[in-house]
């Protein structure tokens, strides 16, 4: 098997660091026995590498903290919202562009500013909180990634595509009357953050666009996205990523975005279209929920560093390196013999913990089970994305699990060096090399489709 390959260049040193401890595996156990074997109720002091998501996790340049004492707190008009508005103008190219606090906040104020009852939104994968906002209106979400997606063993260049025939065949079931507009996540985050090709954008915006439809794009990641477009789309190598990004804007008539992913800020979201109708709604939901359309429940320091991260986040030096490191972390693993998704995404690396543990039934939640002892081997904090979050009782009252129980090793932006990963790549080995050891877990307490937030959990055999 090839050698994982090194992240090529570090385009960065470090200026300012932040003290992280690691607790003996005595105090560990103690900890995780405290927060019910629940990840999210770990305190983050007792975190060695926290893995729980790169949303608002990353580390923020020079420029942006230059920026942000430049911030400009005026409740109207303020000077930070001329920069950030020339910012997100010049790469996303909408008429309207409002600033919201976070993404699904910029969902809110789309959706319930345009969906009615009854509607249907397409999307190649609605990410959770996308969905429930779509659901929270009284529509349906529906999926449409092509098939090969759910085959967490298939290599191909752009797993998070939409599959253009079944969008086709929705359309003409449905009706463009109960469909308000199409949307596509770049990454597709649900699915393993998977990027999506021009050459399917194109596709995409070309049939909605025959029906009259608009095309909005959830923006999250989409400086990774055109990463992978530049390094894998043929007829892109000499493109950079700002003007492949302008391109994948250009088929589009909006967009929402947290830009806590690729906006390099730790706050912050972004709805953006072209429709004057349609933006005189969201404004007046905006105001209503966020702010005043000129700060939209940012400060205006927020908003500057916001308007330099989006540039940031386009550097080829710093996508090579960001992406770099993951692809470092997830070959690493897949040398060493560890069932991860395939291929290794943008953001996140994604264990098949069902494949690792095959003795614990889905019942006791394998996902949990690997995730626990990650932490319990060497203080990392990961995320189950599997039956905790998923199964739910269908009509009949039978238990219906989650299709893949993943473990998410999600990379937070310019934070953990080459070290943090060796770590990683080492607990992650030896846990899984003694997975026969290890037993399930049941749940105590915690119900509802948030259950994994909040649940208590308790190991299957006594430890
Ligand atoms: N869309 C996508 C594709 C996302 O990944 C997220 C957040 C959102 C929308 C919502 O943005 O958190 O700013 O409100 N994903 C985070 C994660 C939470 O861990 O994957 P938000």
């Amino acid at each position: 098997m090839d050698q994982p390959r090194k992240p090529p260049f570090k385009p960065y040193r470090i200026k300012v660091v932040e003290p992280i401890a690691c607790l003996s595996r005595c105090e560990r156990e103690q900890r995780i026995r405290e927060a019910g074997y629940n990840l999210f109720q770990l305190q983050a002091q007792d975190v060695y590498v926290d893995l729980l998501t790169d949303s608002g996790t990353g580390a923020m340049s020079q420029e942006q903290w230059a920026a942000m004492m430049r911030g400009d707190e005026s409740y109207a008009g303020s000077r930070s919202f001329q920069r950030f508005l020339a910012a997100a103008t010049d790469i996303f190219g909408f008429r309207h562009v409002l600033p919201t606090h976070q993404g699904r906040a910029a969902e809110n104020v789309l959706f319930s500013a345009i969906l009615k009852p009854g509607d249907v939104v397409p999307n190649n994968m609605h990410f959770d909180t996308t969905r429930a906002n779509v659901l929270a209106n009284g529509a349906e979400p529906v999926n449409l990634v092509i098939k090969e997606a759910n085959d967490p063993t298939l290599e191909l260049p752009f797993k998070g595509n939409m599959d253009t025939s079944r969008l086709e065949q929705l359309i003409a079931e449905v009706g463009v009357d109960r469909i308000p507009m199409v949307m596509m996540t770049i990454t597709n985050n649900s699915g393993g953050g998977q990027p999506v090709s021009m050459e399917n954008l194109r596709d995409v915006s070309a049939i909605a666009h025959k029906h009259g439809l608009p095309l909005f794009i959830d923006a999250c990641r989409y400086a990774e996205n055109a990463y992978f477009i530049h390094t894998r789309e043929a007829g892109y190598d000499r493109r950079t990523p700002i003007e492949i990004a302008r391109e994948i804007f250009a088929l589009a008539d909006g967009m929402t975005m947290s830009a806590k992913k690729d906006g390099l800020t730790n706050i912050g979201g972004i709805v953006a279209m072209n429709d004057d109708a349609w933006f005189e709604k969201a404004r007046e939901r905006l105001i209503l929920m966020e702010g005043f359309p000129t700060y939209g429940g940012l400060a205006g320091r927020d908003l500057d560093a916001l308007a330099v991260g989006l540039y940031e986040a386009l550097d080829l030096r710093y996508l090579e390196d960001r992406i770099g490191q993951v692809r470092y972390l997830g070959e690493s693993l897949r040398n060493a013999g560890v069932p991860v998704l395939l291929p290794i995404g943008g953001h996140a690396v994604y264990i098949d913990a069902h494949a690792a543990l095959p003795h614990i039934p889905q019942r006791e939640f394998p996902g949990q089970a690997l995730s626990v002892e990650l932490y319990l081997e060497a203080g990392i904090r990961t995320v189950e994305i599997g039956s905790v979050m998923f199964a739910h009782t269908d009509e009949q009252g039978r238990e219906v699990f989650a299709p893949l129980e993943l473990v998410r090793l999600a990379i937070p932006r310019r934070t953990y060096t080459r070290e943090h990963l060796d770590t990683i790549i080492d607990a992650v080995t030896a846990v899984v090399a003694r997975g026969d050891t290890l037993g399930g877990y049941r749940i105590v307490s915690g119900s509802g489709p948030l259950r994994h937030f909040i649940a208590v959990f308790e190991p299957v055999t006594a430890r």
